[in-house]
Formats: C-alpha cells, sequence, structure tokens
C-alpha cells in the first residue's frame, strides 16, 4: 500500500496545524466549488461540525468570497447580513480564496471566537497557504 498522503489527508493536516498554533483560529477548513456548479463543498476541516456543508455562490461570507474572488476580513461577525452563523461562540472570519491557474476553485475558511483577531499578515499567510495548496491539488 501507498504511504503517499492524499490530498484530502494533507488539507487536515494544514488544518490541524493551524488551528493548534495560532490561538485565535478556531475553526479552520476548506471548501471547494462543486464542479461546474455555483456551489461550494465542504472539504477538510477541524473544529465544531458544522451543518453548512453545501453553501451556493452568494450565500454567507464563504459563498460571497466564490464570487468576488477576494479576501473577506470580518472583525465582528454579528455586524455581517449576509452571514450563515455556524456556531454561537464564533466572533469573527477571514476567507481567502484558492488560485489555480488565475481561476479561484475553492477557499480557506477560518472563524475565531476572538472579536477583530484578524490583521493584513493574517491575509499575507493565508494568501502564502492557499498558493501551497493550488500547488498541491
Ligand atoms: N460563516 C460562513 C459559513 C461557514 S462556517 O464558518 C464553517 C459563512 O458565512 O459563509
Amino acid at each position: 500500500a501507498s504511504t503517499e498522503k492524499t490530498v484530502d489527508e494533507r488539507l487536515l493536516n494544514i488544518c490541524e496545524l493551524l488551528e493548534e498554533h495560532l490561538d485565535y483560529y478556531n475553526w479552520v477548513g476548506f471548501y471547494f466549488r462543486n464542479g461546474n456548479k455555483e456551489e461550494l463543498l465542504l472539504g477538510p476541516y477541524v473544529g465544531a461540525p458544522t451543518d453548512h456543508t453545501v453553501i451556493p455562490f452568494g450565500k454567507g461570507i464563504c459563498g460571497q468570497v466564490a464570487v468576488s474572488n477576494q479576501n473577506f476580513v470580518v472583525p465582528d461577525v454579528a455586524a455581517q447580513d449576509n452571514y450563515i452563523a455556524c456556531s454561537i461562540t464564533v466572533k469573527a472570519e477571514i476567507v481567502v480564496p484558492v488560485f489555480v491557474n488565475g481561476e479561484n476553485i475553492g477557499q480557506i475558511d477560518i472563524d475565531s471566537n476572538t472579536p477583530d483577531p484578524f490583521t493584513e499578515a493574517d491575509e499575507r499567510f493565508l494568501e502564502f497557504v492557499c498558493s501551497q495548496v493550488a500547488s498541491m491539488l
């Protein structure tokens, strides 16, 4: 049997590392576009289980990033109208797209139980993580 890790195992390892080493990263997961459909499917993640395993484009923070192709930093989720709540403990969220050949094919999504924790350093770091993810897909 091959000892090579699958892509999903590698993605889960990334989630585990981020959640473990950054105290304000409390839920870390990936969503990916479902083929040519305008919806995201939940991929590997760590943190509380979520009911939101399918997210239509445009809906919630994740669905908006699927359309905008831009990072979305939310300092206070309570101030967002178009937001999908997964857990009442969540105070803030950051979503950064994954581009393969310039195409937005998915995203990393991080929820924080700390209010307004995300800085431009998180954006630059997560852009790097997403570029590494893109190169292993
Ligand atoms: N809050 C997200 C939904 C996914 S959960 O955070 C895991 C959103 O508004 O799109």
